[in-house]
């Protein structure tokens, strides 16, 4: 995804650079895995159960994600997050599957029917906290988002206006911990298991009998759009 926008491989490219490429594939940057391959040809996906619950849609849909929640869920666990927060993390990135532009956002939306306002709040706002370091927190600018979105990339106004209502809000270091959690080095040898947060799923998310996505709920189109992407309309 990236290179090819000029320069040596070290050096991150500039914005400039970084637009230069757009026009060099056949998909946008902002749209998720399950829709768009990698390399080579999407595959056929498993069929669904007839009620889906959160983890059939993280093992069947998700997978280009949840391998980095569950590792991300995994080193808040290890240092005694708040269980709320720790459900918070697992959960945080999901949504990259389908849509990775704006994807705090999108991600609140539709979890939240099924969550608490907290985790919502910090899933919500996690993605423009990832742009502002917070020393004290232990979190810096990641150096991939140089490489991601140019070195001398400005984050917009809205953005910049979002960060600063976040900074003084009571519930800012919710989405702070979920960036300070935001784990990126994978360990190829720490094996996490989704089975080991079963009870945490359970205690955080209320799973609809009918089935996500057959709840009639304002966002049930959002999980059956994650169930069948394969369908023309
Ligand atoms: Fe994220
Ligand atoms: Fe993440």
């Amino acid at each position: 995804m990236v290179g090819g926008g000029g320069g040596d491989a070290k050096r991150a490219p500039t914005s400039a650079e970084v637009n230069a490429q757009i026009p060099t594939r056949q998909f946008r940057r902002g749209v998720g895995n399950l829709f768009v391959a990698k390399e080579g040809n999407v595959t056929v996906l498993q069929p669904m159960p007839p009620k889906p619950t959160l983890t059939d849609f993280i093992r069947l849909r998700f997978q280009s994600t949840s391998e980095h929640c569950l590792q991300s869920a995994n080193l808040a666990r290890k240092k005694n997050l708040d269980e709320e927060l720790t459900f918070a993390c697992l959960i945080h990135d999901l949504v990259l599957s389908m849509m990775r532009v704006d994807h705090g956002f999108w991600a609140a939306q539709m979890f939240e029917p099924y969550v608490s306002e907290k985790v919502a709040f910090a899933i919500r706002h996690h993605a423009t906290l990832r742009f502002f370091p917070d020393h004290e927190a232990g979190y810096e600018y990641p150096q991939l988002y140089r490489t991601m979105f140019g070195s001398d990339y400005v984050v917009p106004a809205h953005q910049q206006a979002e960060y600063e209502w976040v900074r003084k809000h009571k519930w800012y270091m919710a989405p702070r911990l979920v960036t300070v959690n935001d784990l990126y080095s994978f360990d190829p040898n720490v094996k996490v298991s989704l089975d080991d947060f079963h009870d945490v799923i359970g205690r955080h998310f209320k799973q609809p009998k009918e089935g996500l996505g057959f709840d009639g709920s304002p966002v049930a189109h959002m999980w059956r759009t994650a169930a069948t992407p394969d369908l023309p309309l």
